[in-house]
């Protein structure tokens, strides 16, 4: 048996020490694969990567860049076969092309960006009595959707005079995704895909939406407008109105042009989250990754129709264009003198309290003060402002435990708590200059999902264990991992959560981590794996046999450029670097941490 056997099911593993190594670092008695890089063939036609020869054609058939969120679905009918879905949050050029001059990119480079931003479907294989995992290329349900690809919005807001453009005078016809970060995956079988930092890619914004979603007044790094005049917005103004949505998309049906759906609202769109009200009716979790932005819920209107018809599959498509967008404000139950700004706990012993989901729009109606419905969805933020929402520490990832029902919101970092004119601490968000985050836990009251209130605490201050300011949800300190910068979450099939970070503060690479969130070891935090240099860890699944991680933008230091790698990770040596999903798994066969 691999490691120490004392943690909580599913977490027997020995930790990984925090380390600064340029490979996937794996609790010992494990082993790993790459199971796909960026530039790997999927469809029919694509040929193999070649660094130096690489072409958007080409991109276009091969697996996209900087893995983020991860979706496997199960494929019935080809044994030991799942779909994995990725999406493909952004490029970084410098690491991409040889001599790259960023301040005059080649039509070809920005449209090899281009196919390899977006979304993969790639099938994989399973490889017998191990976790193993290997794409099969060429398959039918293989897909790339890329910036260009067409997408259809859909909802309350499709169609809108703020989303039409010379192009596509109906509001409804937008090509591309971009920079989709985290996601979901529904209990009707599609995914979900948050755009979030779209603001990057649009140059000359000029009002005041614009400034409030971050976009720019001038030219982009990026450099995009020059080669397609939708990316300036002095010459199409509505175009970044078309981006900022959540994506849903049917992995089983390659025909299927996804969805945005402007029912969830448009904000930088880190994750979406479903779950389902005990009548059946979809309820999404969705964080806005900006310093003193929110939390969001949506509450469908539908119920979800079971089984896999035709009929059923039609009927689930249209579950996220009617509904209730809500946004959190949360209420702590101590005293505000006793919340200083440095972590210190309160005098009851924790962080801890309440909340209210306020509602914003549904349908057509609108419920914030001036403000049409349209409004509110395509100027999300500016509704929450309006209603005096809680302004979070980065809002990432969020997943609701399928065994307590209880949802974790991972909460980045916010160095900017507490600055002269910014918010300081609260009882939610409470050490000033929050360098390292916290995972907030929230409780629907009656566990209902489509309730209008919840209770609340935090169940993780991340930090050093010897930092006084940390909370491991009361575990002895001793006896936990070091963590900095929760990002996304996901759940074992025991009930423990798993936390991967991006932009660790404590000196060691980023990495996942594992801890119970219930039974007397709720807190004991654990970590299962780094990730190279420069990387972030991103999309983690845990299935029984099989931890799957994508190891986003490696080699992402200050100065680094293919001649100058700041990692040679996955290939060696002379290879150019590449984002890549791993899959790790234990070398005798038994389950992950059991
Ligand atoms: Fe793309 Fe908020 O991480
Ligand atoms: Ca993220
Ligand atoms: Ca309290
Ligand atoms: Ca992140």
């Amino acid at each position: 048996t691999p490691g120490r056997t004392d943690g909580a099911r599913g977490l027997r593993f020995a930790a990984v020490a925090p380390n600064k190594d340029d490979k996937v670092t794996v609790p010992e008695g494990y082993s790993q694969n790459v199971v796909i890089r960026w530039g790997d063939p999927i469809l029919r036609g694509a040929p193999a990567f070649d660094a130096d020869n690489q072409t958007a054609k080409a991109q276009a058939g091969q697996f996209g860049y900087n893995n983020d969120f991860l979706s496997l679905l199960p494929l019935h009918g080809e044994h030991g076969r799942q779909i994995l879905v990725a999406n493909h949050e952004y490029t970084d050029e410098i690491l991409m092309f040889r001599g790259y001059d960023a301040a005059k990119p080649t039509r070809e480079q920005v449209e090899i960006a281009w196919a390899a931003h977006g979304l993969s479907v790639v099938v994989v294989q399973e490889e017998h009595r191990s976790g193993k995992l290997t794409p099969v290329g060429r398959h039918p349900l293989n897909r790339r959707l890329t910036a260009t690809s067409e997408f259809k919005v859909t909802g309350p807001a499709a169609g809108s005079a703020l989303l039409r453009t010379s192009v596509d005078p109906t509001g409804t016809k937008v090509l591309g995704t971009l920079n989709n970060c985290a996601g979901g995956t529904t209990p009707w079988g599609t995914t979900l895909h948050g755009e979030e930092n779209f603001n990057q890619y649009f140059a000359n914004g000029s009002s005041a939406t614009d400034k409030r979603y971050g976009i720019g007044t001038a030219a982009t790094e990026r450099k995009w407008e020059l080669f397609d005049k939708r990316f300036d917005l002095k010459q199409e103004p509505n175009e970044a109105h078309r981006f900022g949505w959540v994506v849903e998309l049917d992995p089983y049906d390659p025909d299927f042009t996804p969805r945005k759906r402007t029912a969830l609202g448009r904000f930088k769109h880190e994750a979406a989250q479903p779950r389902l009200t005990d009548d059946g009716r979809p309820v999404v979790y969705m964080g806005d990754d900006e310093r003193f932005d929110y939390f969001y819920k949506f509450v469908s209107s539908k119920q979800m129709k079971k089984g896999n018809s035709r009929s059923a599959r039609e009927h689930n498509r249209t579950l996220l264009d009617e509904g209730t967008l809500y946004v959190a404000k949360l209420t702590g139950d101590s005293p505000a003198a006793e919340i200083d700004g440095t972590g210190k706990l309160p005098n009851d012993g924790e962080f801890d309290g309440s909340g209210i989901w306020i509602p914003l729009a549904s349908g057509d109606k609108s419920f914030v003060p001036g403000m049409s419905a349209e409004e509110v969805y395509i100027f999300t933020r500016l509704a929450g402002d309006k209603v005096g929402a809680t302004k979070m520490d980065r809002p990432e990832d969020v997943e609701p435990s399928p065994r307590t029902g209880r949802v974790y919101v991972a909460l980045t970092n916010n160095t900017d708590r507490g600055k002269p004119g910014k918010a300081a601490a609260d009882e939610a968000n409470p050490r000033n200059l929050n360098k390292h985050g916290q995972i907030l836990e929230l409780a629907e009251n009656w566990d209902d999902p489509a309730g209008d209130g919840f209770a609340w605490r935090l169940f993780l201050v991340a930090g050093d264990p010897n930092d006084p300011s940390t909370y491991f949800a009361g575990f002895p300190k001793d006896k936990v991992s070091p963590i900095s910068c929760p990002d996304n979450v996901a759940f074992d099939p025991y009930g423990n959560l798993w936390i991967s970070t991006d932009g660790n503060q404590l000196g060691s690479h980023d990495g996942l981590f594992g801890v119970a969130t219930h039974g007397e070891r709720r807190g004991e935090l654990k970590q299962f794996l780094t990730v190279p240099s420069g990387a972030e860890t991103c999309g983690p699944i845990i299935q029984d046999r099989r931890v799957l991680v994508a190891v986003q933008h490696p080699g992402e230091l200050d100065g680094a450029s293919v001649e100058k790698p700041a990692s040679v990770w996955p290939d060696g040596p002379g290879k150019i670097v590449r984002p890549s999903v791993v899959s790790v798994w234990r070398k005798d066969g038994r389950d992950i941490g059991v």
